[in-house]
């Protein structure tokens, strides 16, 4: 039995998901006789980390704070281990920016990109430069901020009026913002636990619509697990997430966001979770699930595996 500090909610934009998580998580570690400290990650943070000295953090937060690396420098610092990355593969995950730069550096696939900061824009026209990142890119494009999870403030611009106002939109979440070529296909995820790659995930909608809106509407889009794809591209899809969670370092567990391009069926990767939800509905319990390891086993493996 082991006395395990659950950190949950916080201040950032997922903290409601970080909620689900948390209670999902406390159940299971209730399930399994540990002692659970349940923490809502706030101003009081350190003191009352300080104060209940756990024998591990159990790290149930998304987004900001949590999944960036900065609870994991104050754990290290107050000396707790913890679940899932350290510092380092926090950052480069949760910038999308700077892990879609790693990838290109490794040669793993990811959709084509330009990154500006808003003070380009504001301080040296970086918008006089956007009809060349229009030709370069094509539309429909894929606009979102650098450091954000959820699909909260991305767009897709299908010309180039659409163009400012989904810079704007991205802008309100984050400095830095990414335009990115469209990949037309489904979204395949795959969880990896420990460096093993689990069952893939495709997300499927429901009815004739298959876009943003359907992939992200409750009850519009199902979630099937194992993916029933092609030959040979679930072994790729797995493959592909492992050398991503090589290259970025990720510890414990991460769900590694595909697209599947109809067109050539080509993979690219789009992004590096470090945290990804751990609700009755998220994707890694599923995957888990398909994979035999039901979620007390998948919550108690996790706490096997901090540092
Ligand atoms: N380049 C792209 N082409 C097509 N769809 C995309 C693209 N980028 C993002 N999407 C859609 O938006 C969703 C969220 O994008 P993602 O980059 O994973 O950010 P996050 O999950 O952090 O919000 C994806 O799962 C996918 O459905
Ligand atoms: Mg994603």
């Amino acid at each position: 039995m082991s006395r395990v500090a659950v950190l949950q909610g916080g201040q950032s934009l997922e903290r409601q998901v970080s909620l689900r998580s948390g209670a999902r998580v406390i159940d299971a570690l209730h399930r399994l006789g540990h002692d659970v400290v349940p923490v809502d990650a706030g101003q009081d943070l350190v003191v009352r980390l300080r104060d209940a000295a756990p024998d591990v953090a159990f790290i149930a937060l998304h987004g900001r704070d949590g999944e960036d690396g900065t609870v994991q420098e104050l754990l290290e610092l107050i000396g707790i281990p913890y679940t899932g990355s350290g510092i380092s593969a926090c950052i480069q995950s949760f910038d999308k920016v700077l892990a879609k730069h790693r990838l290109v550096d490794a040669g793993i696939p990811t959709p084509d990109f330009f990154a500006f900061t808003e003070a380009a824009f504001k301080g040296l026209g970086a918008a006089q430069a956007l009809p060349e990142i229009e030709q370069r890119l094509d539309f429909p494009i894929v606009i979102k901020p650098a450091g954000q999870g959820s699909a909260l403030g991305i767009r897709f611009a299908d010309n180039a009026g659409a163009v400012p106002a989904a810079l704007l939109a991205a802008f309100s979440y984050d400095s830095k913002v990414l335009l990115e070529r469209f990949v037309q296909g489904p979204d395949l995820a795959i969880s990896v636990l420990d460096g093993v790659a689990l069952p893939v995930v495709e997300a499927v909608p429901v009815g004739e619509r298959y876009d943003f809106e359907a992939r992200y509407n409750i009850g519009q889009t199902e979630f099937v697990c194992p993916a029933q794809l092609p030959d040979g591209v679930t072994e790729r899809a797995q493959e592909l997430a492992v050398r991503v969670w090589e290259v970025l370092g990720l510890r414990g567990m991460a769900r590694i966001d595909v697209m599947l391009s109809e067109e050539t069926g080509e993979l690219f990767v789009l992004e590096a979770n470090a945290i990804p939800g751990l609700t009755d509905t998220s994707l890694l319990p599923q995957a888990a699930e398909a994979a035999g390891i039901d979620y007390d086993a998948l919550i108690q493996r996790l706490l096997d595996l901090a540092a």
